[in-house]
C-alpha cells in the first residue's frame, strides 16, 4: 500500500486509507484489491499497448473518444413532436469546468438550423441612424474585437419543472443552458459607425432563419456588452449556434439573442413582436402579464450527484459538484445541503469567476450511505439569494413557463441513485 501511493501527499493518502476503511464490504478501488487477486488492468498487457495507434492524418478534426459516446445532446420525447422548431439539451452532468464544449452546446431552433454561406451573408443596420450601412462578414472582421465568456439560457430552462419535479436528470431540467467565450465585435462600435440619431431608443435584430426571429433591446443594453459575435471557443460558431454571426446579449435571456443576425434596426420604441407578447412573458394569477424580464436571475444546479449521474463509488469520500450563473454579475458563494435544506455547507468554488458566465462549485464530505437531498443555493455578486421554487410560486403563480430559478432538489437512496424531487 505504501508503494502505491508513494509521492502522494499525507492527507490524501490518509483519506484513501480512510476511505477503504469506511466502505467495509464495498468494493472501493485499488487500495482493498491490491491485498487480493491481481488486478488484470495491471498485470495484463492491454490491446493499446501491443500495437501502433493511428496516425495524425486519422482524424483532421478530432471527435472524443468512442467511449465517451454517451456524452450527447439529448432531447424530450414528449417536447420534441417536430424536429425542427425544437430543442435539445446540454449533457451537464458530464461536463466539468465552466466552459461547454462547441458540440454539446444545447441548440433551440424556431425554425431549425439555417445553413447559410458566410460570402453571401450580410448585416445591415438601418431605421434611425445616420447612414444605413451594410457589412460583410470581412467587413465586420476588420473591427477591434473582443473576447468574452458568457452563458446562453433559454427563458424556458427548467420551465417543465413549474408544475413539480418532472424530469430525471439535469440535463432535462436544466440543460437549456451553455456557457462560451464568443470572439466578436461590440455592437456599439457598428452602431457609432451608422450613427444612432437621438431618438433611437431601441434596437431589432433579425435572424436570416425562416423564423427571422425578432427582439426588442433597449439602446442602452446595446451600448453596453452585446457582441456580434463570430467566434466560439475560438473557432467558427456552429451552424446550430448561428454560423456566421449572432448576437450576444450577456447576462438576458436566450431568446434575443439572434442567430444567424441579418439586420439591426434602431427605432423610438419597441415593436411589440411575438416573441416579447404572447411568448417569453410571464402570466401571473390575477391575469396579468410580465413582460421585458430580460436578465436571468441567478440560479444553480448539482450536476454531480444527479439522476444521470448517480454515486458508484460506494460510502466514503464523495465529490458534489454544481455549476451557478447570474444574469446580473458573479457568484461569489454557493451552498450546499445534503439533508434538504437543515444544514447548509459553503461549496469551493473553483475557477475563473467571470460576470455574467457559469461558475464551478464542489462539495465533498463522507457519506455514510444513507439516504441524502442535495440542493444548492447561490448567491450573486448584487446580494441576490436563489428562492426555493414555493418562494417563486408564492408570487408568480401557477401560469408560468418561463424563468425558473428554483433551487432544485435530487433525492440520493442508499443505492447511490438520484432522482428529481421537491420537498415542501
Ligand atoms: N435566433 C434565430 N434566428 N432563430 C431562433 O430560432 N432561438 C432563440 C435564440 N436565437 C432562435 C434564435 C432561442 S429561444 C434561444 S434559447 C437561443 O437562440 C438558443 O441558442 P442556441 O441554439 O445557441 O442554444
Ligand atoms: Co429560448
Amino acid at each position: 500500500m505504501t508503494e502505491i501511493f508513494k509521492g502522494m501527499k499525507p492527507s490524501r493518502r490518509a483519506f484513501l486509507r480512510g476511505a477503504a476503511a469506511g466502505a467495509g464490504a464495498l468494493a472501493v478501488g485499488g487500495a482493498a484489491k491490491a491485498q487480493g487477486a491481481p488486478d488484470p488492468a495491471i498485470t495484463e498487457l492491454q490491446p493499446w499497448m501491443q500495437g501502433l495507434g493511428a496516425g495524425v492524418d486519422a482524424a483532421p478534426y478530432g471527435t472524443p473518444s468512442p467511449y465517451e459516446a454517451h456524452v450527447v445532446r439529448r432531447n424530450v420525447e414528449w417536447l420534441t413532436a417536430d424536429t425542427v422548431s425544437s430543442v435539445n439539451f446540454t449533457p451537464l452532468h458530464e461536463l466539468d469546468g465552466i466552459l461547454t464544449p462547441n458540440g454539446l452546446c444545447f441548440e433551440r431552433h424556431h425554425a431549425g438550423v439555417a445553413e447559410v454561406d458566410p460570402a453571401k451573408h450580410r448585416i445591415m443596420i438601418n431605421g434611425l441612424v445616420d447612414t444605413p450601412l451594410v457589412f460583410t462578414m470581412a467587413d465586420l472582421m476588420r473591427f477591434p474585437r473582443e473576447n468574452h465568456v458568457y452563458f446562453l439560457e433559454c427563458a424556458a430552462n427548467s420551465g417543465m419543472e413549474w408544475a413539480g419535479a418532472q424530469l430525471n436528470g439535469c440535463q432535462f431540467t436544466h440543460g437549456m443552458i451553455h456557457n462560451v467565450m464568443y470572439t466578436g465585435v461590440p455592437l456599439r462600435l457598428l452602431l457609432e459607425e451608422a450613427g444612432v440619431k437621438t431618438n433611437g431608443k431601441w434596437v431589432m435584430p433579425e435572424g436570416a432563419d425562416a423564423a427571422a426571429m425578432t427582439r426588442s433591446i433597449p439602446i442602452e443594453k446595446a451600448m453596453d456588452d452585446c457582441l456580434v459575435a463570430f467566434k466560439m471557443n475560438g473557432e467558427m460558431l456552429r451552424p446550430e449556434q448561428g454560423y456566421p454571426v449572432r448576437l450576444v446579449v450577456p447576462g438576458w435571456e436566450g431568446n434575443m439573442w439572434v442567430k444567424w443576425l441579418r439586420r439591426i434596426e434602431v427605432g423610438d420604441e419597441p415593436w411589440h413582436h411575438r416573441e416579447e407578447t404572447s411568448k417569453y412573458t410571464d402570466l401571473f394569477e390575477n391575469g396579468k402579464a410580465r413582460r421585458f424580464t430580460w436578465e436571468m436571475d441567478a440560479k444553480s444546479v448539482i450536476t454531480s450527484p444527479s439522476p444521470q449521474a448517480p454515486i458508484l463509488h460506494g460510502r466514503g469520500h464523495t465529490v458534489v459538484t454544481g455549476v451557478a450563473w447570474s444574469g446580473r454579475g458573479t457568484i461569489p458563494r454557493v451552498d450546499v445541503t445534503i439533508d434538504g435544506g437543515k444544514t447548509w455547507h459553503q461549496a469551493r468554488m473553483s475557477g475563473p469567476s467571470l460576470e455574467k458566465s457559469m461558475h464551478r462549485f464542489y462539495y465533498e464530505f463522507d457519506w455514510d450511505g444513507s439516504p441524502l437531498l442535495l440542493q444548492s443555493r447561490a448567491h450573486d455578486s448584487t446580494g441576490y439569494v436563489q428562492p426555493t421554487k414555493n418562494e417563486l410560486r408564492a408570487i408568480r403563480g401557477e401560469n408560468s413557463i418561463y424563468h425558473n430559478n428554483g433551487i432544485q432538489t435530487w433525492y440520493v437512496n442508499e443505492r447511490g441513485e438520484a432522482e428529481n424531487v421537491e420537498i415542501s
